[in-house]
């Protein structure tokens, strides 16, 4: 095929929205899904977390709604392969100043250590494979720690999103399967309740045992 018709890879594409993508899903209302998820892990856990990392954190919306509702000072670890996602993520008004790393969810046991929640949200969709995927995210919580995770479901308007990014859809039965699988417990769906993300997502809560 010649370059020109050539189809882009998924990383030229991310680099190619970046800049718009927290608009985007803004206005798509994932921000306010992403707030349920972290209400619901706030509510379940005694004290906030310290060491949050969001593995595929593009603009960082996920890991901002966490943080937003910390009392505590958080150290936060942003990772992604993009460059131009990590730099809209460093733009987020963020309390105290985020690392961020280049990278992929397959590279996170380098991380110098464990944390007390791991985010990962539409990430899993373009993993090579979900059980490798899901044990690398849960080695990486600390005992105790949870595993919030966003993740596709199959829907027609989720057949779109994978003609246009590839993204891969899974059923909520066999995240929670796979979760159970990584060794985690206490495996919570949490429905999306309104606007595309209740469409086209589900969102997921597991807790490393002690
Ligand atoms: C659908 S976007 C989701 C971004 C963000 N989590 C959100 O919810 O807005 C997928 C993100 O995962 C990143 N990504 C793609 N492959 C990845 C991998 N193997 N490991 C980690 N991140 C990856 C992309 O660069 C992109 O920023």
């Amino acid at each position: 095929m010649p370059p020109a018709l050539a189809r882009p890879t998924l990383s030229q594409l991310y680099a190619r929205h970046a800049a718009r993508w927290h608009h985007s899903i803004t206005h798509l209302g994932y921000p306010e899904a992403y707030a349920l998820l972290a209400e619901t892990d706030m509510a379940a856990r005694q004290r906030p977390p310290r060491y949050v990392l969001d593995a595929g954190c593009g603009s960082g919306a996920f890991a901002e709604q966490v943080v937003a509702r910390g009392s505590t000072p958080t150290h936060l670890t942003l990772l992604d392969p993009s460059q131009e996602m990590l730099e809209q993520a460093r733009k987020r008004e963020w309390r105290e100043t985020p690392d961020t790393v280049s990278g992929r969810l397959e590279d996170i046991s380098a991380l110098p250590r464990l944390y007390d929640t791991v985010l990962c949200a539409h990430v899993l969709e373009h993993t090579a494979d979900l059980e490798t995927s899901m044990n690398q995210l849960a080695q990486a919580l600390t005992p105790g720690g949870s595993l919030l995770l966003a993740v596709s479901k199959p829907h027609w308007c989720t057949a779109l999103l994978r003609w246009r990014w590839g993204h891969k859809a899974y059923r909520p039965e066999d995240i929670c399967a796979a979760l159970a699988r990584a060794g985690l417990t206490g495996i919570n769906a949490i429905r999306f309740v309104k606007g595309p993300p209740s469409r086209t997502s589900c969102g997921y809560r597991a807790v490393k045992p002690v």
